[in-house]
């Protein structure tokens, strides 16, 4: 199995349901009998341990969210929370890492659909879940194209929990305002000239970024915006150079924006340069729509203290990512960790959880009405959009050309040498591909 292939499997434009399953998806109430013979009546029993970097504010608003429906449905098992803190699983990652070749793998891990998931599948490390997917309705309720993207040869390898838009900028309005900028750039080179004029107006960081990950996480959504989707999704199968142009444009709009931002240290999460939007410090900042669950929880309303667009140049495409939960191979409570599995991939679960999150639910039955304006804007825009795959977030790659990719951001982050970034890349690529 080529890894690269299954990374850039493109995720399709349809988000109905694509399988040859008629029947129709399980509701709230109703437990279908597929379900009742994964999940035992109240649960297997015994603690079950699941791992995630949601550990603190909106986010870990989301996983309690999710552990109260597991806690309704399943009275018998007690929630273990191994969340370790970091956004994007800065942190987390790596304990992860090493927990799983010790042997000591907890009951279920988050992982992203797509390039990360192959990364544990090629390791041996996760078991296939087809049993827990079909009791939940299979094709019936998931994007069939979501679920090519965790597959392999036939293998289900985990429960997709929600999907996230990368390609957000987050606005402040006031300050925009006051700064007489009135209309959203059409470009990246618009933006920039909104960033002038923003920070001729006084304000000293139009933009704020935070550590690696989230330089990482703008640069992909300006490489999508200089290059279209199509070259875009090349850079992971090799048929778009990383010495191309179009990504040479990237590195100089990226170190031109980073001019316009506050000075980061590595470890910044995406808190604070979320919240100097929120307290007019800055006016924008790029981020996954996990913020808008930051907004929601600072009382902030949709439209009047904050707004939202595509990041200039991405209009009608969908940078996307996945949060899905895994079944590691010597879970120590293996029928608790399906528990925990249906959980996450029931409609109730789902909404329970993307509600406060700030992602759109991964199954199609959930009505969009149950949800706030920015969710109802990001499910129609994941309908109709062109889908791209983050880098940030394990969508478009493995693990390690991540990391590589990471180590060269960083580096240009203090150097801003873009001829040294883009060997960088290109050296990368030609390391993960071959
Ligand atoms: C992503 C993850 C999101 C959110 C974000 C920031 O990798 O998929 O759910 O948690 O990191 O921590």
């Amino acid at each position: 199995m080529s890894v690269a292939v299954v990374a850039i499997a493109a995720l399709g434009l349809t988000a109905c349901a694509t399988g040859t399953d008629t029947d129709s998806p399980a509701t709230d109430s109703e437990t279908t009998a597929a379900e009742e013979t994964t999940a035992a009546e109240g649960g297997a029993g015994g603690e079950v341990g699941v791992f995630t970097w949601w550990a603190d504010g909106s986010e870990k608003e989301g996983l309690d969210a999710l552990v109260e429906v597991f806690n309704e449905k399943f009275p018998n098992d007690t929630f273990v929370n191994l969340a370790v803190a970091g956004g994007a699983g800065t942190n987390a990652k790596a304990k992860l890492a090493s927990d799983l070749e010790n042997g000591n793998p907890p009951d279920s891990f988050q992982g992203h659909a797509g390039a990360e998931l192959m990364d544990y599948i090629v390791k041996d490390q996760i078991l296939p879940v087809n049993d827990v997917i079909d009791a939940l309705g299979g094709s019936s309720v998931f994007p069939q194209d979501l679920l090519d993207r965790i597959t392999v040869e036939g293998n289900i390898y985990s429960v997709p929990s929600n999907i996230h838009r990368a390609n957000v900028v987050w606005a402040n309005p006031s300050v925009l305002e006051a700064a007489g900028v009135t209309e959203t750039p059409a470009d990246i080179d618009a933006w920039i000239a909104d960033m002038e004029k923003v920070k001729a107006s006084g304000v000293e960081t139009p933009i704020t970024i935070g550590g690696t990950w989230t330089q990482v996480h703008l640069f992909e959504t300006i490489l999508i915006a200089d290059l279209g989707p199509d070259d875009y999704a090349g850079l992971f199968d090799g048929s778009t150079a990383w010495d191309s142009d179009g990504v040479k444009t990237a590195v100089e709009h990226f170190e031109t924006i980073l001019g316009y931002a506050n000075n980061a240290s590595d470890g910044d999460d995406w808190v604070a340069p979320t919240d100097a939007v929120i307290d007019g410090t800055a006016a924008y900042n790029v981020m996954g729509d996990w913020a808008v669950a930051q907004f929601n929880s600072r009382d902030q309303v949709d439209g009047e203290d904050y707004i939202y667009f595509p990041v200039p140049g991405t209009d009608g495409i969908f940078d996307f990512l996945a949060d899905s939960f895994t079944l590691p191979k010597g879970a120590p409570n293996e029928a608790g960790a399906k528990d925990w599995l249906m959980t996450a991939g029931s409609a109730e679960g789902q909404k329970a959880f993307n509600l406060k999150k700030g992602s759109i639910p991964a199954r199609i039955d959930v009505p969009a009405d149950d949800f706030p304006a920015y969710q109802q804007s990001a499910m129609e825009s994941f309908k109709q959009d062109t889908i791209a795959s983050s880098i940030a977030h394990g969508a478009a790659v493995p693990l390690a050309w991540l990391d590589d990719i990471s180590t060269a951001t960083a580096k240009f982050y203090s150097s801003k040498d873009g001829d040294t970034y883009v060997a960088d890349l290109v050296a990368a690529a030609q390391k993960a591909l071959g």
